[in-house]
């Protein structure tokens, strides 16, 4: 174990090793949070105050510029090694209005090759995140706009796709579209053929692009923690009413499920509130993984726990330090502000250790080769 003054001397080590970074959209700061220690954000950008909060209290409050990236200017950006952009979802989201990549929010995908096209240079590694509707929604014609106009500007395109469940208990695939500086070679972090991480979305948008990098993965070893492990069995419960009433939306398919699974034995079910057939329903999951976690706009959209200990079932909601552990954050990260910003923060996030492996096997070699090259 490494004490005081030592880790002090690692950190800063690790700190002068770090390539520089430029994060857009970076909302609470899991990327940057994720890219430690091989990069280190010297600049970030996002529209969000109550986020930004959140971002100071856990990295550089300097680094980060609060304000909509239409008014970013490119040419007043520090040179970097790589440029990170998790844009907005909205549009290309089946809970959204799949209005497309050209709509007025997942559109700034625009803005963001406009701010890179104005810079002294390009960073030589980019990366776009978002949702599966980004390859799957407009027969992939959303992909395809969005590969050719990176490819367009010198950099060798593909994507990926990760679910945070590979690490964590909660599903939530994303979409990663990975370019690079075509002169960089690096041609065994490249296959000839697809890989687990290319699954069929991602085959079909890769047949609709002139050229499509299918880049390689190692596949990460399988998930440690189920949702039971991260469970806060301190935090309160629901009154009595309204766990009774919450427990009463569970359709008679789910209950008898439920009653099976308890079995004697603390358990807890995930679920969210959905309306069929004009009526309220809270419908569960079985399989010790929560939901994806999502933006809250009504409590429909926050999910719920229905709790079994000592022979009782209570119902709450999701605390933010178990969103905040569902997405792969340590317990230390600071999470600011009221139970909807930090459950916000979460649900609109990246999932660390997802981000860590992209990272580890894939950003981080492409942007050491990518420096020699500029050396
Ligand atoms: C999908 S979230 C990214 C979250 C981030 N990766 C994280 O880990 O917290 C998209 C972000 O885009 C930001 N955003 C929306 N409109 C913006 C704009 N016009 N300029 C800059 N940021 C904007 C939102 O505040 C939100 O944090």
């Amino acid at each position: 174990m490494l004490r005081g003054r030592n880790r002090s001397l690692v950190r800063a080590r690790n700190l002068r090793a770090a390539l520089p970074a430029l994060e857009f959209f970076a909302g609470s700061g899991l990327a940057a949070e994720a890219m430690k220690p091989f990069f280190r954000a010297v600049w970030a950008n996002d529209i969000c105050e109550k986020k930004a909060a959140t971002y100071r209290a856990n990295h550089p409050r300097e680094v980060l510029r609060v304000g909509g990236i239409e008014q970013v200017r490119g040419g007043d950006l520090p040179d970097a090694a790589l440029a990170w952009a998790s844009f907005p979802c909205q549009d290309l989201s089946l809970a959204g209005n799949l209005g497309g990549i050209d709509s007025p929010r997942s559109g700034l995908v625009w803005q963001w090759l406009r701010v890179l096209d104005e810079m002294h240079h390009r960073p030589p590694v980019v990366v776009a995140e978002n949702v599966l509707g980004l390859v799957s929604a407009a027969g992939g014609a959303n992909y395809r706009d969005v590969h050719e106009a990176i490819a367009a500007r010198g950099y060798r395109v593909g994507a990926v796709l990760l679910d945070a469940v590979r690490f964590v208990p909660q599903s939530r695939p994303r979409v990663f579209v990975i370019g690079v500086d075509e002169r960089v070679r690096a041609d065994e972090l490249e296959c000839e053929s697809p890989l687990w991480c290319h699954p069929e979305a991602i085959r079909r948008a890769a047949d609709r692009v002139h050229r499509f990098v299918w880049w390689n993965l190692p596949e990460p070893r399988s998930m440690t923690s189920a949702l039971s492990d991260i469970i806060d069995h301190s935090a309160p419960t629901d009154p009595e009413p309204k766990a009774r009433h919450n427990l009463s939306l569970i359709p008679p398919g789910h209950r008898a499920r439920m009653l099976k699974a308890v079995n004697g034995k603390p358990t807890a079910f995930p679920g969210y509130k959905r309306t069929r057939s004009g009526r309220q329903v809270l419908e569960l999951r079985f399989d010790d993984i929560a939901g994806c976690l999502r933006t809250p706009r009504g409590g429909s959209s926050r999910q719920a726990l229905v709790l079994y200990r000592q022979g009782r079932f209570s119902t709450r909601l999701l605390t933010v330090r178990e969103a905040a552990r569902l997405m792969g954050v340590r317990d230390s990260y600071r999470i600011v502000g009221a139970y909807n910003d930090g459950y916000k923060a979460m649900g609109d996030a990246v999932a660390v250790p997802v981000v860590r492996h992209l990272t580890r096997f894939l950003l981080a070699p492409l942007a050491k080769r990518a420096a020699r090259l500029r050396a």
